[in-house]
């Protein structure tokens, strides 16, 4: 089955034959940071309702595609499209208002360290919202609650373990209720049992709020744990492969399959380091 074919099996409900809109459009995306382009001609959807993990070498663009869909950074050609909007094509107030719908946890948390944590969780809503400062702080409490973090409320950043500060950023992420949650390594640097309690948080997220969710990840067993499809990136940002994780299983793309034939010891697979599974060391 050719990629093309896999996505546009996946994109009719057998319920109701009708096609889900893509939440997250990508085409022909060409960007950077002003030099050469890091990005060059990449095309990609993300389907609504669905958790896709965003896989790839260091360096290939995975940060630099969410800065994208989050309007950090502007394309030199090509569109991103959120949720129906044309991000290009919307003036401030209107990129304003169609990105409160998307929140991010970033890869190196990004917390400010002069401030508590709560007043991390509430700095979008400060943005974006009208509330009074009793509904921001009950919001806010809400959304430390959910990620296990009321107790860490009054902490400054730097007070948190590293699992602690990716909670946080969730609880930052999530505190508007996007429909879309875009999360940069979340477990990266966390011991495996943190990390897999990052995962089922995410998922139960996700359920509650019914969201779609991004996570760029390196981690096989994240992947094994909460995704539904998969997008591989190459250097250069060029599209290695997109469809379900059933499909990049049984994918026969190289990168691809190296990647997922990495297995334990005992399991008799691949046991170099992941990264350089990804960037093709030997
Ligand atoms: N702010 C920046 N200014 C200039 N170049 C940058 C900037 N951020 C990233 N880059 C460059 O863009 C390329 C892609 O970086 P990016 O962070 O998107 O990779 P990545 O796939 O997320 O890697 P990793 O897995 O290590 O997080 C790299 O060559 C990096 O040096
Ligand atoms: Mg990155």
């Amino acid at each position: 089955m050719t990629r093309q074919e896999s996505q546009e099996q996946r994109r009719t409900s057998p319920e109701t034959g009708a096609e889900p809109t893509p939440i997250i459009s990508v085409r022909d995306l060409v960007v950077g940071y002003g030099g050469p382009p890091i990005i060059d001609g990449l095309s990609i959807d993300i389907l609504p309702g669905r958790v896709t993990a965003i896989i790839g070498g260091s360096g290939c663009g995975k940060s630099t595609l969410l800065k994208s869909v989050v309007g950090l950074l502007t394309p030199q050609a090509g569109s991103v499209r959120v949720a129906g909007h044309d991000l290009a094509a919307l003036d401030e107030d209107a990129l304003v208002g169609a990105l409160s719908n998307v929140g991010l946890l970033f890869q190196q948390g990004a917390l400010l360290n002069s401030i508590t944590v709560a007043q991390n969780v509430a700095m979008p809503l400060e943005v974006h919202s009208r509330l009074s400062r009793e509904v921001i702080a009950l919001t806010v409490r809400l959304k430390l609650e959910l990620v296990g973090l009321a107790h860490a409320a009054e902490l400054l950043p730097s007070e948190l373990s590293g699992g602690m500060k990716k909670r946080a950023g969730l609880a930052r992420a999530m505190v508007l209720d996007p429909e879309l949650l875009l999360c940069d390594e979340p477990s990266a640097g966390l011991d495996p049992q943190t990390a897999a309690d990052i995962d089922q948080l995410i998922l139960r997220l996700k359920d509650t709020f019914r969201m779609t969710v991004v996570v760029v990840t390196h981690e096989l067993a994240s992947i094994e744990a909460i995704a539904d499809d998969v997008v591989m990136l190459g250097r250069g940002g060029v599209l290695l492969f997109s469809g379900s994780k059933e499909e990049a299983q049984r994918c026969g793309v190289p990168e691809v399959r190296d990647f997922f034939a990495r297995r334990t010891p005992e399991a008799g697979g691949d046991t170099r380091p992941l990264l350089d599974v990804l960037e093709g060391r030997p």
